[in-house]
């Protein structure tokens, strides 16, 4: 029996998407190029030229928002759209097109929620070492001073990089590594120091320049079991937590690397490297919330007899383990045999948000909003353009419902963004795998009319929204 708590009046109901995978518009109106625009791509899978087209849709999309009832969208901007070097020039055209959007957001009675970079860092930097580079902390800093005054008149959330995580576990598929750089690893935890130096200082930007403002990091938090009851199972849970969770929050709200990462670093011989003045500006820079992603649990174990060969698994930790020798005996991913996954291998784990959202809690006591929570499918329109996207309601639905039960455990949270508000394309796996609650009418390389087509979803977050998350 739990006595469960309403959902606040003023709660934020949103929902997110990222201008590389939403835009298009890769090269136009004096937009430079992103690392993301400079990839390769499978034949199979959509490139990330033309996207969803938002960038010449956007009116249209808004009032989509609006008629959904969105109360928040979460949108990044484009570092490079606003300049094309990185540094340096900026680019008009860009500033007039953010100035529409967030105007045409205000308009419709919705709260922009930005999100300053979302993995496109500009090529030019790239080009420069990326965030090897200590130059990419100035860069940053100088791009977010920008934005703020720009359109801190508008803008009163703010989010300072999304998913740093995933950009340092995943180096080689979303992050910005050289693939020829010598120690891998070590580069990245070098890359990592300077994004969270990037965060901190944007933070105290902010601060100073838009005290009405609030501001958090947006990393991806995945709730982690331990295999079984067997004590060193929960070692490795309790390492993969550390590697992959709190070093990020633990430096972004207390300015500290926390000692389970930093002896981990030590052993395998890749500390970053860190300068005087460094840790200064790590404890000055503090968030005003935490923003996180969410998507799936993870399950570790200590050692390989544990792990079930040939069964599902989940692919996040899976991969992880693979991609870096360094993790070898830290933890090792296994499957989860009580919990479904989706069409992607992801487990489907609500109970977990619910862990989630009470462990970050308990550990940080700042309010929460999550800013990604969603199921990525193979969505068919069918011939009278309709999408019965029920698994979607359905994901959605039993997570909302695990939200509330934090909401009633007593976590401060004030806001969900689901993602994605319309469809995009994924990360790598092209626009067959759908999140939003709008489908776009394209394929992988048929880019069709672009009509925007309202799914079963659209109409059930519409009844979730209007009820204050009651009618589930
Ligand atoms: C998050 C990212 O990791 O997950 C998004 O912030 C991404 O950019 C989303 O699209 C879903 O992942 P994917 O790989 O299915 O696109």
């Amino acid at each position: 029996y739990k006595q469960t708590k309403p959902f606040p009046a003023d709660f934020l109901w949103g929902a997110s998407t990222s201008a590389y995978q939403v835009e298009g518009a890769w090269d136009q109106e004096g937009k430079g190029p992103s690392v993301i625009d400079m990839a390769t791509f499978p034949d199979n899978i959509s490139d990330f030229k033309v996207t969803s087209d938002h960038y010449h849709h956007f009116k249209t999309d808004v009032a989509l928002f609006k008629e959904l009832g969105l109360k928040t969208y979460r949108f990044s901007i484009s570092w490079s759209r606003l300049f094309p070097a990185g540094d340096g020039e900026i680019n008009p055209q860009g500033v007039a097109f953010y100035n529409q959007l967030i105007d045409e957001i205000c308009n419709a009675g919705i709260e922009p929620l930005v999100t300053l970079y979302h993995f496109d860092l500009p090529y030019a930097l790239q080009q420069q070492g990326g965030w090897s580079n200590r130059q990419t902390i100035d860069a940053f800093e100088r791009y977010a001073r920008t934005t703020f005054e720009l359109y801190g008149d508008r803008v009163k959330y703010w989010l300072t990089i999304n998913e740093q995580n995933m950009m340092i576990l995943k180096g080689d598929v979303i992050g910005t590594l050289d693939p020829n750089t010598e120690n891998p690893q070590k580069a990245l935890y070098q890359q990592n120091h300077h994004m969270m130096l990037a965060q901190a200082k944007a933070m105290i930007l902010c601060h100073t320049l838009l005290p009405q403002a609030k501001i958090g990091p947006a990393p991806n938090i995945s709730c982690i079991y331990a295999a079984s009851s067997k004590p060193e199972d929960n070692i490795a849970a309790q390492n993969y937590s550390s590697i992959r969770n709190w070093l990020y929050l633990d430096l972004a709200c207390h300015g500290r690397y926390n000692a389970l990462v930093w002896r981990f670093l030590e052993e395998k011989s890749l500390l970053p490297e860190i300068l005087s003045g460094d840790m200064e500006v790590l404890r000055q820079g503090k968030p005003d919330f935490i923003a996180f992603n969410y998507y799936a649990s993870t399950t570790v174990a200590a050692d390989a007899p544990n792990t079930h060969a040939g069964e599902k698994k989940d692919p996040r930790a899976v991969e992880d383990q693979q991609l870096a020798g360094v993790y070898k005996n830290v933890y090792l991913g296994v499957d989860n045999p009580h919990l479904e996954h989706n069409e992607f291998g992801w487990y489907i784990d609500p109970v977990g948000f619910r862990v989630t959202c009470r462990e970050i809690y308990e550990r940080y006591a700042m309010p929460l909003i999550i800013t990604e929570n969603g199921l990525g499918a193979f969505d068919k329109l069918t011939a009278d353009k309709k999408v019965y996207d029920d698994n979607r309601i359905n994901y959605l639905r039993i997570h909302i419902e695990q939200l509330k039960l934090a909401i009633s455990d007593g976590v401060e949270l004030f806001g969900y963004c689901p993602w994605s508000a319309i469809d995009l394309v994924s990360t790598h796996q092209g626009i067959s795998k759908r999140y939003g609650f709008i489908y776009v009418n394209r394929d992988e390389h048929d880019l069709k009319d672009m009509a925007r087509y309202r799914k079963k979803s659209f109409f059930w977050y519409q009844r979730v929204i209007a009820s204050n998350g009651e009618d589930l």
